[in-house]
């Protein structure tokens, strides 16, 4: 894709996530929790006492794992909406796109990125940036999902949203078709760390007990992302209650509980 094609999806994404922050933070934010504890947990390099970026912090999900383990967290996002959820009761936030950091040479002891880096067109430039922005011995700590393995919840919950006339969003259908693969397939992910210049790179898949044998919390997840909330939110409220009803039926015993992420770890020397 052009330049500016890949300008035009990030313009998207970020009006997407724009619109999305009271839902993200009622509905999926409750499994990304559990996801970013599990990636904190998992850091390679000292966070405690230490400036840590949130890449993409979203609703805070990271930045909350990480006051947890006593590191001082910066958020980071492309949607200006997203870090505006709960100002007052979060570290500070820059609106900004992975793509061009606005911090100084080595600011940060370590950059963590849940499911962000999965978003950017240009992954080994921002990666390269993620370097740049880190002191020497700094650590990149990022997770996405595996192309090849897809939580069952998604094409269950989809198929029904599907009997009910949606469609998915164009920007969307780029991102999971163009991608979502860049960062999913592990041999690439670690190439983009390694051609932005960072060392001991590694990428581990791993699985989180998240929970989502509760088809609760599975349908609030997926009837509240970026692309579905549109649609579920343009149903008459009778219809949006009856789509609810039938995903959660259809997860029945088909949702386990785990979720299986990929794990990025890597350093600037
Ligand atoms: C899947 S959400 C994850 C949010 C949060 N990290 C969590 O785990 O709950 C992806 C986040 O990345 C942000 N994002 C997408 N593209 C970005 C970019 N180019 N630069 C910075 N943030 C971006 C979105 O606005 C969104 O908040």
């Amino acid at each position: 894709m052009s330049a500016r094609g890949d300008e035009a999806l990030v313009a998207e994404m970020r009006r997407a996530y724009a619109g999305a922050a009271w839902q993200w933070a009622t509905g999926p934010a409750a499994l990304y929790r559990r996801l970013a504890t599990a990636l904190v947990a998992s850091a390679h390099v000292e966070l405690q006492g230490r400036r840590v970026m949130d890449l993409g912090a979203g609703t805070g999900a990271a930045s909350e794992a990480l006051i947890e383990v006593g590191a001082e967290p910066v958020g980071v996002d492309l949607a200006v909406q997203m870090l505006a959820h709960r100002r007052t009761a979060r570290p500070p936030g820059v609106a900004a796109d992975a793509q061009r950091l606005p911090f100084r040479e080595g600011a940060f002891a370590a950059v963590i990125a849940a499911f962000s880096l999965n978003h950017v067109p240009d992954l080994t430039g921002a990666l390269a940036g993620c370097r740049r922005v880190l002191a020497n011995g700094g650590g990149v700590l990022a997770s996405t999902f595996p192309s090849d393995e897809e939580h069952p919840a998604k094409p269950v919950v989809e198929a029904v949203l599907e009997q009910y006339g949606y469609r998915r969003p164009g920007w969307y259908a780029t991102f999971k078709d163009r991608l979502a693969g860049l960062t999913g397939d592990p041999a690439s992910f670690a190439r983009a760390a390694s051609d932005a210049g960072l060392h001991d790179v590694r990428v581990e898949r791993i699985e989180v007990e998240a929970g989502l044998d509760d088809p609760g919390l599975a349908v609030a997840w997926r009837l509240n992302m970026p692309h579905t909330l549109d649609f579920v939110a343009s149903l008459a409220p009778a219809r949006r209650s009856e789509l609810r009803d039938r995903a959660t039926a259809a997860l029945a015993g088909r949702s386990p509980s785990a979720v299986t992420m990929l794990q990025l770890g890597a350093t600037r020397p």
